[in-house]
């Protein structure tokens, strides 16, 4: 993790920024292990590593966590299935499926959290002791219905009527298959306690939970009331989780054990220095479906503790097929790697920043992909690179022309780059992620028409015009420089490309500090650039075709 420090100019961000060491600490969801990812899972990891990558080329202390949500009754009934027990199973999807989805994706993490592991488990138990020693966990009896697929208890408002094979019978809106009727003695947190602290939270954080939607949905469901939260299940029942430190015939319920890995994998409980450096985190990143227990059980067990609740819950949206959310147990799920090992792992990132709305609901098609390849990376951003670049090897023997006299319209592709820049900021200081990549393309369409209006390459045929060229070509060098460092942290990898070709002498490119990033007139002149590899190569269509 680079250890720099923001420049002075950054200092005027949003709050989310501007947090303590100016850290900025952002989570995914832990992922059940019963399953191997699809683009789901990975469109959760790639807006969360977008912000990490974008904070820490602002200068910040940058700290990505995700990781495995491992124990519960669904990941047992799974490893079951599959005649293994489930530590078995949870390593073998966690080696096979869950790390590589990183590298298929490309993110670039600093922990990767599973919550069978050691780190996790004791200080879980730390965790329920102290909540057990304070009088905020009691014991009861519980009778009602759990899904198990979301691992949650449900109300009967929770609960449709079933279809098909289930017709007659109320089943989960989620899953569409009948609930469980649980009958136990089970520890219960106080959660009831906390409704009214809760929306006195909401109220004095206002951005807490984002977007507004997502927020107004919370208020409206605590200003209902809070019930108690059975936080244990009876070892009669099942075993697979973490015991209950005062009464080993019970273990902790899944979601109890799971929302505590945001602090155990950062120290909590064992390494207080990591842990105050970090916490409370910038920006948790969650789907809608799994919003309240974030927004509302989440901050309610760190107020019993005494721990700061997050800054920000960001409840995104969900990746539909045929209207409904794509899941792996309805079938509908599409593992990422179809999507990279077609069009790359920078163009997957792109276009699910950009095709949707952060916090809104999206549906993929193949032909929207392809299209917005070709349209925006390839013929927008890959074929400005190349052909600027070219032109320099072309008219100027691959050495960087310095700029004469500046016209209105070089002076107007400055400030367009200096706008772009701001906008992407505040935009990403906002989770607007695709109002963020608008306002970059602001710039690519901007040089874009420079070069049709300026005709470099009619300039090229007049001695007298050599100095114009070289204020052109010198000028969309800039712009492209520009580029690569607002598109490092949604395409790393043709960033690096362009950045390479640049070459130029202004250290790495990670090194580059947004908030600089807009100051005209930084590349060297007289600096040799090398050949720039293909951004975003042709896509053969019967490839997507064939799909
Ligand atoms: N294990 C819990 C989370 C515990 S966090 C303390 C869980 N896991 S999950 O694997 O089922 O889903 C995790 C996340 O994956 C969802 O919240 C969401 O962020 C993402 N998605 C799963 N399916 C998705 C879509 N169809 N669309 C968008 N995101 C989706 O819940």
């Amino acid at each position: 993790m680079p250890a720099r420090q923001a420049s002075s100019q950054l200092v005027k961000m949003e709050p989310m920024s501007a947090n303590k060491g100016q850290s900025f600490y952002v989570t995914t969801p832990i992922f059940y292990v019963n399953d191997a990812p699809h683009i789901g899972h990975a469109y959760t990891e790639v807006a969360a590593d977008v912000l990490a990558r974008w904070h820490r080329q602002r200068g910040e202390q940058s700290f990505l966590l995700t990781g495995t949500d491992e124990h519960g009754e669904k990941i047992l009934r799974t490893a079951a299935a599959n005649k293994v027990s489930p530590q078995q199973w949870a390593d073998k999807l966690v080696e096979e499926a869950w790390l590589p989805l990183l590298e298929t994706i490309d993110i670039q993490n600093q922990d990767f959290i599973r919550t069978t592991e050691p780190r996790h488990e004791k200080n879980v138990q730390k965790f329920l002791q102290h909540l057990y020693d304070t009088g905020f966990i009691y014991r009861g009896s519980y009778e009602g219905n759990y899904c198990v697929g979301c691992e949650e208890y449900k109300t009967d408002a929770d609960l449709i009527d079933g279809e098909g094979a289930f017709a007659g019978q109320q089943v989960c809106a989620i899953h569409s298959k009948p609930v469980e009727k649980l009958q136990e003695t089970n520890y219960f947190f106080k959660l009831s306690e906390y409704a009214d602290k809760l929306l006195a939270f909401y109220e004095a954080n206002p951005k807490f939970i984002q977007p507004d939607s997502a927020r107004n949905e919370v208020v409206s469901f605590v200003r209902r009331g809070l019930e108690d939260l059975s936080i244990s299940r009876s070892k009669e029942k099942f075993d697979w989780g973490i015991d209950i430190p005062w009464d080993d015939s019970h273990i902790t319920y899944v979601w109890f054990d799971a929302l505590l890995n945001y602090i155990t994998a950062i120290g909590y409980g064992e390494d207080e220095e990591k842990f105050a450096s970090l916490w409370p985190a910038s920006v948790q990143v969650v789907g809608k479906d799994i919003l309240r227990f974030h927004a509302v059980i989440w901050p309610a067990m760190l107020m019993a503790a005494g721990i700061e609740p997050p800054k920000q819950v960001f409840g995104h949206g969900w990746l539909l097929v045929g209207g409904e959310k794509m899941s792996k147990s309805k079938l509908t799920g599409i593992a990422p790697s179809q999507i990279t090992d077609t069009f790359g792992s920078d163009a997957f990132r792109y276009y699910f920043m950009k095709a949707i709305a952060f916090g809104q609901d999206g549906s993929f098609s193949w032909e929207d992909l392809s299209a917005r390849y070709q349209a925006e990376l390839a013929n927008g951003l890959g074929n400005l690179a190349s052909r600027s670049i070219a032109m320099i090897h072309r008219y100027f023997g691959g050495v960087l022309p310095s700029a004469g006299e500046f016209s209105e319209d070089d002076r107007k592709v400055q400030q367009i780059a200096s706008d772009a820049v701001s906008a992407a900021d505040q935009a990403i200081s906002d989770v607007a992620i695709q109002d963020a990549l608008t306002a970059i393309w602001t710039l690519v369409d901007e040089l874009n028409n420079y070069i049709t209006v300026q005709e470099p390459w009619v300039l090229a045929k007049d001695e007298a015009k050599r100095e114009r060229l070289a204020t052109v070509l010198n000028t969309t060098a800039e712009g492209l420089r520009v580029l690569a460092v607002l598109m490092n942290s949604v395409t790393p990898k043709a960033a690096a490309k362009l950045w390479s070709a640049l070459g130029a002498g202004l250290g790495s490119l990670d090194a580059q500090l947004l908030g600089d990033a807009g100051r005209w007139g930084q590349l060297p002149a007289g600096a040799t650039l090398a050949e720039l590899e293909p951004l975003f190569p042709r896509i053969e269509t019967d490839a997507t075709e064939a799909k």
